[in-house]
């Protein structure tokens, strides 16, 4: 035997803060025995740290107006393909009631970066939901002002998500143009005001983003570890035909070529198959210029934005935050409808967000292509979801599934 080099890496949470090489390394990993390591790993820590209920959240995206132009969204103000909608208050607050009713206790209000949501309208609808009976309100509104999140706090919001997509600050902007008005915030900054504020706070990446080394998704998952996130949800990047990275031009990046295809053909996105950029799929708009240094590109140290990958990101989330709320996510779902909920479950997750926005709307929130649940209604969602967590041998969260990373913090805290 002697030492060789398929010996077994380290995979617990004091090795991999002491030696964050270790997290590429796992990363990288190909070898199947070798991965089935790190998903045992993950689902011991999962099991021993949040136990074997499933949360489940109603997602409910309630506007998908948005001032911001990030690079990969389908939703980006200069999206001209897509319906604009906004949901009224009495249709949120019946739709948040349906949730309840199908024993789920929590929502999340999710929408683009809209300031028409204004401050006080928003503080109303999640009075009315708090009233509704026992539920928990996440909020997943972009980048809001320190005034906003006080005011939501005090009225009853509970969580907030804001994913920071990607630690590497090259990347991060030449994917996110600054608001023009200069209200948009650092969200770094933001995560750390929010926990300020008391709220469970959510972040997490993209995976795959094209430009995303090996080495920049490592320093993600070291950074959720860092700020100590009460929730991590990450998924797979998903191609959309009308953002800037819908052309021919990124599409010759390893891997995205066919998946570019695949968009066209698959009927979801509004391009006609052959054609591969649209009018606004494009930088160099009257209104748009192309950054320095676009499009991205990571050469060979490119990551995919494969399953396997994300299963690795789960897993590693799962060891360096023991106590986190980690969904397993839609797009994760969207890249295999079949076992991609399942597999998040086996390894390192512990929550699943089902759609409940209402069926009109449902297809225009298409931040990217063929997103899981845009054709099926609610209910079939759920009986799908529920048939997954119990095929897992899981039992489904009881109550509104408070972070346990959380309710340790407060805990520690000294009382005042
Ligand atoms: N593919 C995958 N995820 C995406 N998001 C936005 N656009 C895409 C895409 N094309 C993710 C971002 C955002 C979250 C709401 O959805 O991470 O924070």
């Amino acid at each position: 035997m002697g030492l060789c080099s398929n010996a077994a890496l380290p995979v617990d949470r004091e090795a991999f803060l002491r030696e964050p090489e270790l997290l590429e390394a796992w990363l990288r990993e190909l070898d199947p025995s070798r991965l089935e390591a790190l998903w045992q790993a993950a689902d011991r820590v999962r099991r021993e740290c949040v136990g074997d209920e499933v949360h489940l959240r109603g997602i409910i995206e309630i506007s998908n107006f948005c001032v911001r132009r990030c690079a990969y969204c389908g939703i980006r103000a200069p999206n001209s393909r897509v319906t604009r909608y906004r949901m009224a208050e009495e249709e949120i607050v019946a739709c948040a009631a349906e949730i309840l009713s199908a024993g789920i206790h929590t929502v999340v209000l999710q929408a683009g970066e809209d300031p028409a949501l204004d401050a006080d309208w928003v503080a109303r609808v999640i009075r009315r939901i708090k009233q509704l009976g026992p539920i928990a309100v996440t909020l997943s509104l972009g980048e809001r002002s320190d005034q906003e999140l006080r005011l939501w706090r005090e009225v009853g919001a509970d969580r907030y998500l804001v994913r920071f997509e990607t630690s590497n600050p090259e990347l991060y902007q030449l994917y996110h143009p600054p608001r023009s008005d200069g209200r948009g915030r650092d969200r770094l900054e933001m995560l750390r005001a929010l926990r300020e504020l008391d709220y469970e706070v959510g972040s997490g990446v993209m995976i795959g983003l094209p430009g995303q080394t090996w080495a920049d998704l490592a320093n993600d998952l070291l950074l959720f570890a860092k700020l100590d996130l009460d929730m991590i949800g990450c998924g797979p990047f998903i191609l959309h035909p009308d953002t800037p990275l819908g052309n021919r031009d990124i599409a010759e990046v390893e891997g995205l070529a066919s998946k570019i295809e695949h968009a066209s053909s698959s009927g979801h996105a509004a391009i006609a198959p052959g054609e591969r950029r649209s009018p606004e799929a494009k930088w160099n708009t009257p209104e748009e210029t192309a950054p320095a240094g676009w499009p991205p590109n990571a050469g060979p140290e490119q990551v995919p934005a494969d399953e396997l990958t994300t299963y690795k990101v789960i897993a590693l989330s799962r060891i360096l935050c023991p106590w986190a709320n980690i969904p397993a996510t839609t797009a994760l779902a969207t890249i295999n409808p079949q076992m991609g909920r399942r597999l998040g479950l086996r390894r390192g997750a512990n929550v699943i967000m089902p759609n409940f926005t209402p069926q009109k709307y449902r297809k225009m929130y298409q931040i990217y292509p063929g997103k899981a649940e845009t054709i099926t209604t609610s209910r079939t969602i759920l009986e799908e979801v529920l048939a997954a967590i119990a095929a897992e041998g899981r039992s489904v969260g009881k109550g509104p599934g408070t972070s346990p990373n959380f309710l340790r913090r407060k805990r520690m805290a000294p009382h005042p």
